[in-house]
């Protein structure tokens, strides 16, 4: 299966990923994680998208699409994969369209994740992460075990004022990408609030991959 995960920062996307990537086998390619991984290392990619990140800004659009096209033409995804958090722009979307195109492959499903504004400061600030697993907890919704919750950390861009921004921007620079994938026919809804359980279900459904 060739699919994607779009939604506003805090919907959820991270956390369904983990629960559905053993049934589909595929990789997750998530563009945060891979940015995050580059800061982390140190590279130059990785020092000029620390600032953006930081700033809860979008990181520039020939740095990101080089990354992804370049993970997806490799052997593990020949067969499919799980893109989570990219396409973030119209040209982005364009760019993978031309890739796949190209590849005379299809997209079988972008699943969008909705969650109302006023609930995502709360998911966004109260996220925790576990450096060791890269599991994702949440200090009220989801605390990590005792074992855990000693070393869990929580992200730069998880304050509140970057939280913002990434909610500005994702309605000003993410939400043009909606209607390309609903004319394409690819694009699936699911309301993501509710346990991530009855998530997880909703995904199944729109996925038609049966119930847990
Ligand atoms: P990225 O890492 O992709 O962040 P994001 O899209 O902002 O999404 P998040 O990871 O914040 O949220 P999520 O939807 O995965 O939610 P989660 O499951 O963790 O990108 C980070 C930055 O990298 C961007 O701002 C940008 O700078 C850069 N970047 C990345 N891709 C880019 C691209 N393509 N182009 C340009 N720049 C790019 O859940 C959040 C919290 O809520 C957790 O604590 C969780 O426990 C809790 N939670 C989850 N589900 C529920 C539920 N059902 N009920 C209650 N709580 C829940």
């Amino acid at each position: 299966m060739r699919m994607i995960l779009v939604g506003p920062p805090g919907a959820g996307k991270g956390t369904q990923a983990a629960r559905l990537l053993d049934r589909l086998g595929i990789p997750h390619i998530s563009t945060g994680d891979m940015l995050r991984a580059a800061v982390r290392a140190g590279t130059e990619m990785g020092r000029q998208a620390d600032e953006f990140m930081k700033a809860g800004k979008l990181v520039p659009d020939d740095v990101v699409i080089g990354m992804v096209l370049d993970r997806i033409a490799e052997a593990d995804a020949a067969e499919g994969f799980m893109l989570d958090g990219f396409p973030r722009t119209r040209p982005q979307a364009e760019a993978l369209d031309g890739a796949l195109r190209r590849a005379k492959v299809t997209l079988d499903a972008v699943v969008l994740i909705e969650v109302d504004d006023d609930l995502i400061v709360g998911r966004i600030t109260g996220r925790r992460m576990d450096p060791e697993t890269g599991a994702i907890y949440h200090i009220s919704y989801n605390p990590p075990p005792a074992d855990v919750a000693a070393r869990v950390i929580q992200r730069k861009d998880d304050t509140e004022e970057a939280c913002r921004e990434r909610l500005a921007k994702y309605h000003s620079e993410t939400t043009p990408i909606i209607p390309f994938y609903e004319e394409l026919g690819c694009l699936k809804r699911v309301d993501g609030v509710g346990t991530p359980d009855e998530v997880t279900q909703r995904m199944l459904e729109v996925l038609e991959l049966g119930a847990e």
